[in-house]
């Protein structure tokens, strides 16, 4: 079974330090009024879950929050719990590429390795289709316990495959904010948070 990832507590700390960055970057405490914060959702409770500690950190209210997953049932429970905040069931990469993909804010909370070829593709596709302004937060496993796929954090690999994957004249338009985050999942997970920035 999948770990309540909210619920651990790293998690919980890596929250509170994408706010911190969101802040550093920005100088506003929250998201612009019309701003939105975009995520790999999967299951949010009311209790403590993603969506309650940003808002418990303030850095946006429900309505504000767009969550994506695969899958339905799961987006079926949030928008119960949730009904203000906007739901998608279905792949990151078709969801994103609708009008309402307006971010200030995308967490790409994905389950990916760093370096291997799904990663690459969802960050490539996210890139392509965030307007100016966005800030991108991606969430990579630099572990995975479950391939057994374990090797040394390289730090520069993240960037070094963007600017391969991404042509020069839309990679220009983004800028890498230098903010860069390390964390155990779990005691056997260990996941990098990267942050870019579209700048024009
Ligand atoms: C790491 S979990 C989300 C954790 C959550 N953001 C949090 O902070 O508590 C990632 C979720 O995204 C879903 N997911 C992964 N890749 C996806 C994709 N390409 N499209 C849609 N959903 C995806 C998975 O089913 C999983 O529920």
């Amino acid at each position: 079974m999948r770990p309540m990832f909210y619920r651990l507590k790293n998690k919980t700390h890596a929250r509170e330090e994408l706010v911190r960055m969101y802040r550093d970057l920005t100088g506003r405490q929250g998201l612009r009024p019309d701003g939105q914060y975009w995520t790999l959702c999967g299951t949010q409770t009311a209790r403590n879950s993603e969506l309650r500690q940003l808002c418990h950190l303030g850095l946006l209210v429900d309505a504000q929050f767009h969550g994506v997953d695969f899958d339905p049932k799961i987006i079926g429970k949030n928008r119960r719990i949730f009904p203000q905040a906007h739901w998608y069931a279905g792949s990151w990469s078709s969801v994103i590429r609708t009008l309402e993909f307006r971010p200030e804010v995308v967490y790409l909370d994905t389950m990916n390795v760093v370096g291997l070829a799904p990663a690459r593709r969802i960050i490539k596709e996210t890139i392509f289709q965030c307007p100016k302004g966005t800030i991108l937060f991606i969430n990579l496993m630099q572990t995975n316990p479950y391939s057994g796929y374990n090797r040394a954090p390289n730090d520069e690999e993240v960037l070094n495959n963007i600017e391969q994957d991404i042509p020069p004249e839309i990679l220009s338009y983004w800028e890498d904010t230098g903010k860069h985050y390390v964390y155990s999942a779990t005691s056997i997970t260990r996941m990098a948070t990267y942050v870019l920035r579209r700048v024009r």
